[in-house]
C-alpha cells in the first residue's frame, strides 16, 4: 500500500480491506482533510469523516444526523434500504426511544447475568469440539458459536433449532457466492416468519414475543417491521461478536506475551476487552444523513448530505489516543468508539463485553493450546472488517 498518495485511495474499495491497509490512508485523512468531500461512483456521494471528536459529535446529535434514511452506504444500484424508519438502528428520536423501551429489558446487567452460566457452558462445549477437529477455523469454529447462542436464546430460538440457523447464518455472512448468501439469507427470514407465527399464537418470555406483542405509539408493529428488526438483531448480535473476538484472538496469537500476560494476571480482563474492541473497530463505517444545513468544522453540509464515520480511524486517532499504534490491554482510559455512542449507542455493548470477557477467560483457564496454522484472510466489505477465516490447532498443552 502506498502512503504517498493516500488521497487517490478509494475508502469505498473493499479491496483495500482485503488486501491493503487503510490506516496510513485515514491517518493522512485526520491530519491532511478530516471533513472530505467524496463525488458519486456507483456509491452517492459522501462527507467522510476520520477524526474522534468530529465522528463524536456526530454520533451524538441525533436530530441533525439522520439514521432513518440508512446507516450504512449502499450502491445505487441496491436502492433503499428496507429498514429505514422501520428497523430500532434505522429510526430516530421518539419513535427510536419506543421501540428500544420495547426490546431493552433482555439486554440489561440482569438479563445479561442470568445467562452468564449458559455462556460458559456454550463456550466449554465449543472449545472443546473445536479441539477434536484438529486443524479448524477459529472463526466459524468458535468465534461465530457463543455469539449466536446467545441471540437465539434471547429471541426464543429452541436449542433443537440452533445449529440449523447457525447453518445458515454462517453461509449467509460467509465468503460464498452471492447467490448462496443470499438464498440463506431467505431461509433465515422464512425462518423467522415461521417463529413470528408461532409466537403470536402462544407468547413467550423471549424478544421476538416482545416484539409480536408490544406497541409503539399505541399500534403493534407490523409483520414486516417485526421480520426486520429481527434481522437486525440477528446480524448486529453475531457479526461484530464474531469479528471482535477473532480479531482479539489473532492479536493475542501474534503478540504471546500478552495473552501469557492476561492469563497471570485476570484483574486486566476488563480493560484487555476494551482495548480488543478499539483494536478490531470491526464496524468500519456507519452513516447519517444530514436533516438541516450545518458547519463541520469549516465544511457546510446540506440538508440531504451523507456523512460517513470511519470508526477504526476515530479509534487510532493519535488526537484523543496515546500511542494509537499500540496493543496495550491495560489502556485507561479508553473511550474509543467501536460501539458508537449517543442515541444509537449498542443495545448490545453489555452482552458483547460478557461474551468477550467468558470467551477469553474460558480459553485461558482451559487445557487447551491455539496455535495458527496458515495465514488469516480477511473480509473483503467495506462495512465490516475484520477476519474471514483464521486457521487454528486447538491441542492440548
Ligand atoms: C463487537 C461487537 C459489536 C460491535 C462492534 C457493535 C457495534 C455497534 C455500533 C457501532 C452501533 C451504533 C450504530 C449507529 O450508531 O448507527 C451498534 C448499535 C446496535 N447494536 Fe451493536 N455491536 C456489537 C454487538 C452487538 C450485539 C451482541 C448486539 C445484540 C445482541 C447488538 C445490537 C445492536 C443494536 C440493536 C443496535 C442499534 C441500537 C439503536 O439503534 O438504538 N450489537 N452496534
Amino acid at each position: 500500500m502506498s502512503v504517498l498518495a493516500p488521497e487517490t485511495v478509494s475508502l469505498v474499495d473493499p479491496g483495500l480491506y482485503a488486501t491493503g491497509d487503510p490506516h496510513p490512508v485515514w491517518r493522512w485523512m485526520r491530519d491532511n482533510d478530516p471533513v472530505r468531500r467524496y463525488d458519486a461512483t456507483e456509491y452517492p456521494a459522501f462527507w467522510s469523516l476520520t477524526r474522534y471528536d468530529d465522528i463524536r459529535t456526530v454520533f451524538q446529535d441525533a436530530r441533525v444526523f439522520s439514521s432513518a434514511r440508512g446507516i450504512l452506504l449502499r450502491p445505487h444500484a441496491h436502492g433503499k434500504d428496507p429498514g429505514g424508519g422501520r428497523t430500532l438502528a434505522l429510526t430516530d428520536p421518539p419513535r427510536h426511544k419506543a421501540l428500544r423501551t420495547l426490546v431493552a429489558d433482555w439486554f440489561t446487567t440482569r438479563s445479561v447475568r442470568s445467562l452468564e452460566d449458559a455462556m460458559r457452558g456454550a463456550v466449554r462445549r465449543v472449545v472443546s469440539r473445536a479441539a477434536t477437529l484438529g486443524e479448524c477455523d477459529f472463526v466459524t469454529d468458535v468465534a461465530a458459536r457463543l455469539p449466536l447462542y446467545v441471540i437465539c436464546r434471547l429471541m426464543g430460538v429452541p436449542d433443537h433449532e440452533q445449529e440449523m440457523l447457525f447453518s445458515l447464518t454462517s453461509k449467509a455472512f460467509g465468503a460464498g457466492e452471492p447467490e448462496t448468501r443470499s438464498v440463506a439469507h431467505q431461509e433465515i427470514m422464512a425462518y423467522f416468519v415461521e417463529l413470528m407465527y408461532r409466537r403470536m399464537d402462544e407468547p413467550e418470555d423471549d424478544l421476538v414475543s416482545a416484539l409480536v406483542n408490544g406497541e409503539v405509539d399505541g399500534q403493534l408493529l407490523s409483520e414486516e417491521d417485526i421480520l426486520l428488526n429481527c434481522d437486525n438483531l440477528l446480524v448486529g448480535g453475531t457479526e461484530n461478536v464474531r469479528l471482535a473476538v477473532s480479531g482479539g484472538m489473532k492479536t493475542f496469537l501474534d503478540r504471546p506475551a500478552e495473552w501469557e500476560r492476561l492469563r497471570a494476571d485476570r484483574a486486566l480482563m476488563p480493560t484487555a476487552v476494551e482495548e480488543v474492541l478499539r483494536w478490531t473497530s470491526s464496524a468500519t463505517h456507519i452513516m447519517r444523513t444530514v436533516t438541516e444545513p450545518v458547519m463541520l468544522r469549516d465544511r457546510p453540509l446540506e440538508a440531504g448530505d451523507r456523512v460517513v464515520m470511519w470508526t477504526p480511524s476515530a479509534n487510532r486517532d493519535e488526537r484523543h489516543f496515546e500511542n494509537p499504534d499500540t496493543f496495550d490491554i491495560t489502556r485507561r482510559p479508553n473511550r474509543h468508539l467501536a460501539l458508537g455512542a449517543g442515541t444509537h449507542f449498542c443495545l448490545g455493548a453489555m452482552m458483547t463485553r460478557t461474551e468477550m470477557r467468558i470467551l477469553f477467560t474460558e480459553l485461558l483457564d482451559s487445557e487447551y493450546r491455539i496455535e495458527q496454522t496458515a495465514p488469516a484472510v480477511p473480509l473483503r466489505s467495506i462495512v465490516v472488517n475484520g477476519l474471514e477465516s483464521l486457521p487454528v490447532r486447538i491441542s492440548a498443552r
